[in-house]
């Protein structure tokens, strides 16, 4: 069923995690630097910016401590880091991140090759790592991986979904994300998980995570906003990529999301032609292309700063 957005809409931005864990170039943290700065002028206010995981699994996330201390606490800004076990959760938190972000797979298979864990171990750890973060005056987030499908494992069923999300909020954590970490999920499953999820939770528990993987990300992100989300994750450019699912492609890309809302009338608080300086930086850091509609049509010259 079609219907009005009443509500107006907050980016997460994730591109300096998610996006950037699947470069193989290292990115210098002057660079990271750079782009989270291009971000806040735009005016992002929830940045998930690195991970605290082993250097030998993510080397691009190595630099972590340092880059959350050059980054400093800019009066409104939340930088986030994610974390997978006790150790990263510990080493965060002593960086002086003030927000955790969490995982956990819907699937088995999914959450053995990303942690090396079971299911059940992860929401264990959830516990101890919410704990940490609650003594700590934290904010702890946790991503539910896989939601819409497994590229292993296949279709979640909304129930084990359901099932998750009672552990993860009993446990004490106080966002999830609900992340399609293979881009498998499509509208009308966002529509009905989404409808379901509503009714057993708040809303502003929740955010929407998508990966364009076979380019229903913009239509999952309508059907999620739709249904009354109002946290969308997305990636400046649409880098990224899980270097843990076959053929990832990037995050839907947040100039992109940023176009579609704003064209409609909803506000996401951020300067635009400030974004799209964020995006052409991201370009000029890692020296290629990216993949965004909005890029492409900065490119080819079809669109003047005004129109987009
Ligand atoms: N920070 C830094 N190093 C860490 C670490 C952390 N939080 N946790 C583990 N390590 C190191 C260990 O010291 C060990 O190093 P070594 O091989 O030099 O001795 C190595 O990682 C393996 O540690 P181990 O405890 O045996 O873990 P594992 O092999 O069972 O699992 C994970 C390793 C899960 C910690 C690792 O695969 C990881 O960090 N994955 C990242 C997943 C990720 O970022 N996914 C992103 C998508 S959500
Ligand atoms: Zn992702």
């Amino acid at each position: 069923m079609l219907s009005h957005l009443s509500h107006d809409i907050l980016i997460r931005e994730v591109g300096l995690r998610d996006g950037l864990q699947a470069e193989q170039k290292f990115v210098p943290t002057e660079d990271k630097l750079s782009i989270a700065h291009a971000l806040t002028e735009a005016g992002l206010r929830e940045i998930e910016a690195t991970s605290f995981v082993s250097p030998r699994a993510v080397p691009q996330m190595r630099d972590a401590a340092e880059l959350v201390d050059k980054l400093g606490q800019p009066e409104g800004v939340t930088y986030s880091a994610l974390v997978v076990n006790r150790r990263g959760a510990e080493d965060a938190i002593k960086s002086g991140v003030k927000e955790l972000q969490y995982v956990v797979s819907c699937s088995e298979t999914h959450s053995q090759k990303n942690v090396r864990m079971s299911v059940e171990d992860a929401l264990g750890q959830a516990a101890e790592i919410t704990g940490l973060a609650k003594e700590h005056g934290l904010i702890i987030r946790t991503a539910l991986a896989t939601t819409f499908g497994c590229p292993y494992e296949g279709k979640v069923s909304y129930d084990r979904v359901y099932e998750l999300l009672d552990t993860l909020f009993s446990l004490g954590v106080q966002r999830v994300s609900l992340a399609d970490t293979a881009g498998l999920g499509n509208p009308q499953q966002v529509s009905e998980l989404v409808r379901g999820i509503l009714t057993r939770f708040p809303a502003d528990g929740f955010s929407l995570h998508f990966h364009d993987t076979r380019g229903l990300g913009l239509a999952c992100v309508l059907a999620g906003l739709w249904g009354g989300i109002q946290v969308i994750e997305s990636s400046i450019g649409g880098l990224g990529g899980c270097p843990f699912i076959p053929n990832a492609t990037g995050n839907i890309a947040t100039e992109d999301v940023v176009y579609m809302v704003e064209s409609m009338g909803v506000s996401t608080g951020l300067d635009r032609q400030k974004l799209m300086d964020a995006a052409l930086l991201t370009e000029k850091v890692l020296g290629r292309e990216l993949n965004s509609r909005q890029l492409s049509l900065a490119r080819n010259h079809q669109c003047q700063t005004h129109e987009w």
